[in-house]
Order: structure tokens, then C-alpha cells, then sequence
């Protein structure tokens, strides 16, 4: 599969194909989205749309329908911290140890490119060569994703690969800090919300749908946990940017907040001047 390389020297590699791709076997899109002027100079954010937002606001979703809307790749940066979160538990480095868990960042290879599999995936996330992109979803990893991704040092050591996935490129970045310290100058952002109630009973839907078993009540007080630590950290707290456009998705169908940020979207491309909304 041809991918796109974000991850330089470091051994933590994202690579993304075009989200107009939705197999393997079609890769070759790319070289069209490069070929239609969509990227641009390095350091040129103005075609990055950052959304950020607590778990299960419907990020993710509503990010890979707009991506393909707007012909532009999708990055979910939470599988970066999902995938060492992942390594740490197979490697029995401990949540605690920010430092060691930065070093597993930095030795691992992860890959993020267009879904293999009609499974329901968005995408494919590999770890050292091998498909996670389930094993980033289970239980485990949920319970303990926020504690790593709270670290400065892993934090830190994600930093440079996220970078350089927004320099110069038409993507859609779902994320907690993209808009605030990630890619502070996007051209759209957007920070989705939803009612804590709601959010559980979506990802408690999703966990249904996947086969595992899960009670409400306990999906419920995890995504409490999370957002707790997601809010409070100390680096890169999960917050509102200034510039940031706040979309309630409470009852939205997953189209009518696309068709919103679409808006914003078309509008900002078209007068890159006047920035975010
Ligand atoms: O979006 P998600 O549920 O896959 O994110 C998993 C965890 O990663 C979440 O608890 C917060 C963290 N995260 C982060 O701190 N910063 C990001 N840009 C993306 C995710």
C-alpha cells in the first residue's frame, strides 16, 4: 500500500493515504490530490480542519464524511496514543512512567492509512506491521488511553509526526489539542460537544455493535474518568480555542453536522484570508 511517510527519522511513523481511497487497492488517489493543487507549501495551514472534542462526541464519524466531502485525508490522532497505550500494556511498561512510555513512542513504528477491511473501520492503524486497528479499541486501552496521552513526554515525543501530517496538506485532524497547540493557526476549527448522557449511550451503541459487552452505567462513568484527565492535564488540556467554532451534536444526525462545518469550510477556503471562523 502506498502511504505518505509524516514520521522522518523517528521511529513512530503516521501514514495516511488519500480518505478518497476506501481500499488498499486504491492508493493511487493520492498523486491526483497532489495533483490538483491541494498541497501546498510546507508550514501552509490554511487547508487543515481541526476538530477536537471529548470521547464519543461523534468526532471521528463526522470527520470521515467531511474528509471525503472535501476530497482531503483524515487524521485521528487519538490512535497514536491508542497505539502506545496498546504497546505499553503488551510491554508491561507502566501508565505511571512517562518517561518509558515516551521511549516506546519513539521505538515503535505506527501507521495509519486507508480502511483494508469492510469491517466498519475508518482506518487502518498498524503497529510494527501488524493491524491494531481493533486491539486500539478494547477495554483495555479505553481504561488507560487518557493516563499515557496525560504524559508531556509522550505527548512531546507524538508531537513531530502530527506536524508534519498538517504542513501544507488539505486534512481533516480529530483530536483534543489540534486546534489549541497541535496546529494553532488551522484554517477551520471546530470543537464538538455533546451531553455526557449522549456520548455514552453512543459509544455504548458502538461497543454493542462490535461484540462486546459493556453496561451502560460503567461506559458512562469511563467517559467521566476521561474527561477528567483529558481536561485537567497539565500539558494540552482539552479545552475550547479561542477561534473555535462550538457545534452542540446532541439529536444531530451525523449529515446535518457535516453540512455545518462543510459550510465553514467552503467559506474559509474560498477567502483563505479571513481565517478560522
Ligand atoms: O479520540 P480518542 O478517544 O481515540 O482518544 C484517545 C485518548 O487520546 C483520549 O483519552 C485523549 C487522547 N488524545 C489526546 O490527548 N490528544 C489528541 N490529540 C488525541 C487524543
Amino acid at each position: 500500500m502506498e502511504t505518505m511517510p509524516v514520521g522522518g527519522n523517528p521511529p513512530v511513523v503516521a501514514a495516511m493515504t488519500d480518505a478518497t481511497t476506501t481500499n488498499a487497492a486504491a492508493t493511487d488517489a493520492r498523486p491526483t490530490l497532489l495533483a490538483s493543487g491541494d498541497h501546498r507549501g510546507a508550514h501552509d495551514h490554511s487547508r487543515v480542519v481541526a476538530i477536537d472534542g471529548p470521547a464519543a462526541a461523534g468526532k471521528t464519524t463526522v470527520a470521515r464524511a467531511l474528509a471525503d466531502r472535501l476530497g482531503a485525508m483524515l487524521f485521528d490522532t487519538g490512535t497514536l496514543y491508542r497505539a502506545v497505550t496498546l504497546a505499553a500494556l503488551r510491554a508491561g511498561v507502566p501508565f505511571a512512567d512517562g518517561p518509558a512510555l515516551a521511549a516506546l513512542a519513539d521505538e515503535r513504528h505506527i501507521d495509519v492509512t486507508s480502511p483494508s477491511a469492510p469491517d466498519g473501520r475508518l482506518y487502518d492503524v498498524r503497529l510494527d506491521g501488524e493491524d491494531v486497528t481493533w486491539p486500539i479499541r478494547d477495554p483495555d486501552v479505553e481504561a488507560h488511553v487518557s493516563e499515557v496521552a496525560a504524559h508531556p513526554a509522550v505527548r512531546a515525543a507524538l508531537l513531530p509526526a502530527q506536524r508534519r501530517i498538517a504542513d501544507g496538506s488539505a486534512v481533516v485532524m480529530v483530536g483534543r489539542d489540534i486546534g489549541t497547540v497541535v496546529v494553532p493557526d488551522a484554517g477551520v476549527k471546530v470543537f464538538l460537544e455533546a451531553s455526557l448522557d449522549e456520548r455514552a449511550r453512543r459509544r455504548h451503541a458502538e461497543l454493542i455493535e462490535r461484540g462486546t459487552a459493556a453496561a451502560l452505567a460503567d461506559v458512562l462513568a469511563d467517559l467521566r474518568a476521561r474527561d477528567a484527565i483529558d481536561r485537567g492535564r497539565e500539558v494540552s488540556p482539552l479545552t475550547v480555542a479561542v477561534d473555535a467554532r462550538v457545534i452542540r451534536t446532541d439529536g444531530k444526525p451525523v449529515d446535518q453536522v457535516v453540512d455545518e462545518i462543510e459550510r465553514l469550510v467552503r467559506a474559509a477556503w474560498a477567502n483563505p484570508a479571513q481565517g478560522a471562523p
